[in-house]
């Protein structure tokens, strides 16, 4: 799996309408993914959409939140996701945590972790459970601005072209291989808040170019 080069246009997008199409292969069994949310979910609720409407060979049996006001969790009911809410504040260390997700994902059967919209620090305990098997969206080209307030950070250094980035997490925050990635241009008039929406409309589209991606190397190299 590789990164492609990024342009800049109306729809900068990199997906092949073919991976969607390919990945859809009946015969083989739909990629199982563990998600991790803590906001919003509107990332969650595109990978739920597109399951639903049979664009990706993928299911989501868990949904994990780590905030009780996620709203990820409510997107969750309406897809009839089960989701668990497994809370930082009651865990004395990340490590704790991450124990709780893996021990969780693995009575789930998860194949694949999404982080989606996550926002604690991972730790060695969901690498070593999921080697190579996890991924992140940023808002950001990585590796430009890595870690929080990514879009504010974009905009302090007067870029004129940000973006977000999907790739498979390593141990240090926001690195490892790029799968996909989308440019957006920052206009002189973009707030954080401005700028965010339009690269969380790349973003969507990213999210489930590279989970197809995924589930179309599952699909080979499990032939
Ligand atoms: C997304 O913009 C994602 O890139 C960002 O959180 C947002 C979650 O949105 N993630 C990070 O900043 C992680 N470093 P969502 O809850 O609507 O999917």
């Amino acid at each position: 799996m590789t990164a492609n080069p990024v342009s800049v246009n109306s729809n900068p997008c990199l997906i092949s309408p073919e991976i969607g199409k390919s990945a859809l292969a009946p015969a083989h069994p739909p990629l199982k993914l563990g998600v991790l949310a803590s906001g919003s979910g509107s990332n969650f609720e595109v990978i739920a959409q597109a399951i639903q409407n049979q664009q990706l060979n993928a299911e989501i049996p868990v949904l994990i939140y780590n905030n009780p006001e996620a709203k990820a969790a409510v997107r969750a009911e309406k897809y009839g996701i089960p989701s668990i809410l497994l809370n930082h504040r009651d865990c004395k260390s990340r490590e704790e945590l991450d124990t709780k997700i893996v021990k969780t994902f693995q009575e789930y059967d998860v194949e694949w972790v999404v982080m989606a919209g996550w926002m604690r620090i991972v730790t060695k305990v969901l690498f070593d459970a999921f080697p190579d098997r996890v991924i992140n969206i940023h808002p950001s080209l990585l590796p430009s601005f890595p870690g929080i307030r990514a879009v504010e950070q974009a905009l302090a250094a007067k870029v004129k072209i940000t973006g977000c980035t999907v790739h498979i997490a390593r141990l240090e925050v926001d690195s490892g291989p790029i799968l996909m990635q989308a440019a957006v241009p920052v206009l002189p008039e973009d707030t954080a808040e401005t700028l965010h929406a339009r690269i969380q409309v790349q973003e969507h589209k990213i999210m489930l170019g590279a989970i197809a991606l995924i589930a179309e190397s599952n699909r080979k190299y499990c032939d």
